[in-house]
């Protein structure tokens, strides 16, 4: 366990790490550890998954919803400020799909009213943003581990990263009944969560393989991009200085369900876009209707590619008004 710890730490050049049991986990623990008490507001970006929000949930903050952007799908950062009161506590930015939200005006918001920023990275492993991986620019960061992620092996877990040494205090302690060592009397409530040896060891040699898996999904991303192109379906922009990993390669179109219906064959999906509709969120209501994700896996076939590609071209085409 310390030692994938260290090798975490290492990879992302902060000092400190602390395995958890799950990504929900890690969420949970980061806020409790930047202090996220029952009744604080947690801000957050739309484009998320249930676990995220039911782990602000969990200890009994209130989850704020905000809009993403059109093209990118990340959080919009620039609404933020209307959307604090008095009660809000910690931005959660959702690094979504892959890439990351605008660090540095998220930054000048926490600034300027006092609020920290935990980092969800749990579908961004390994992603940069001007440079830096995403993970080491809030006030910690949160990561989930399995299977199907970029960084995965056998089962699920997760980890929390910081440069702190107050905030890794309090992890270490809430992870493990409120000890800070194996043994010791419990003194505040915490969890029993403990990363498994093997489990440790198979991540640490996937930390040094990433490289190769990442360049694949990229290339596969290429593809799409290629292929796709001059029609109207819309594909997932890059934000600027955002080194996109394609954790989902989402895209949107107006005629989703009539495109979805001509692909039965082929394994593409919804993307989850949280609390849509029934809140006042434009984009996000109009995200829940168009979005839904192309298998992005380094592993898939060219051959596979291309005939989903070609299968999409011309459900494109089949199904526009007047065809
Ligand atoms: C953005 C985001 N945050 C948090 C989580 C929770 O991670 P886990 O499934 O490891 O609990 C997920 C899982 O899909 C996620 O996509």
């Amino acid at each position: 366990m310390r030692a994938f710890e260290r090798a975490f730490a290492d990879y992302h050049d902060v000092p400190h790490c602390v395995s958890a049991g799950s990504g929900t986990e890690a969420i949970l623990l980061g806020l409790r550890a930047l202090g996220v008490r029952a009744g604080d507001e947690v801000l957050t970006g739309a484009t998320t998954t249930a676990q995220a929000i039911t782990a602000i949930e969990a200890i009994g903050a209130v989850p704020v919803i905000v809009d993403v952007h059109p093209g990118d799908y990340l959080m919009a950062v620039e609404q933020v400020a209307g959307a604090l009161t008095p009660r809000t506590r910690c931005l959660l930015a959702v690094h979504a799909y892959g890439q990351c939200v605008d660090m540095a005006a998220l930054r000048d918001v926490a600034t300027a009213h006092g609020l920290t920023i935990l980092e969800d990275c749990a579908q961004a492993w390994s992603a940069r943003h001007h440079g830096r991986l995403a993970g080491t620019m809030g006030d910690a960061a949160a990561f989930s581990v399995y299977p199907g992620r970029l960084l995965g092996r056998y089962g699920d877990r997760g980890a929390v990263i910081t440069a702190s040494d107050e905030v890794r205090d309090r992890l270490v302690r809430l992870r493990y009944h409120g000890n800070r060592e194996r043994y010791q009397a419990i003194r505040t409530p915490g969890y029993q969560r403990l990363l498994d040896e093997e489990e440790g060891a198979a991540l640490r040699r996937r930390l040094s393989g990433a490289g190769s898996l990442l360049a694949a999904r990229r290339a596969v991303a290429e593809r799409y991009a290629e292929g796709l192109a001059g029609t109207d379906l819309g594909l997932p922009a890059t934000a600027p200085g955002n080194e996109h990993t394609f954790h989902v390669y989402a895209v949107r179109h107006p005629r989703r369900e009539r495109l979805l219906k001509a692909l039965e064959a082929f394994p593409v999906s919804r993307v989850d876009v949280f609390g849509a509709r029934d809140r006042d969120l434009p984009v996000t209501g109009k995200l829940a209707e168009e979005l839904f994700a192309l298998p992005v896996s380094a592993s898939l076939p060219d051959d596979a590619q291309g005939r989903l590609i070609a299968a999409l071209r011309d459900a494109i085409d089949s199904t526009a008004d007047g065809a």
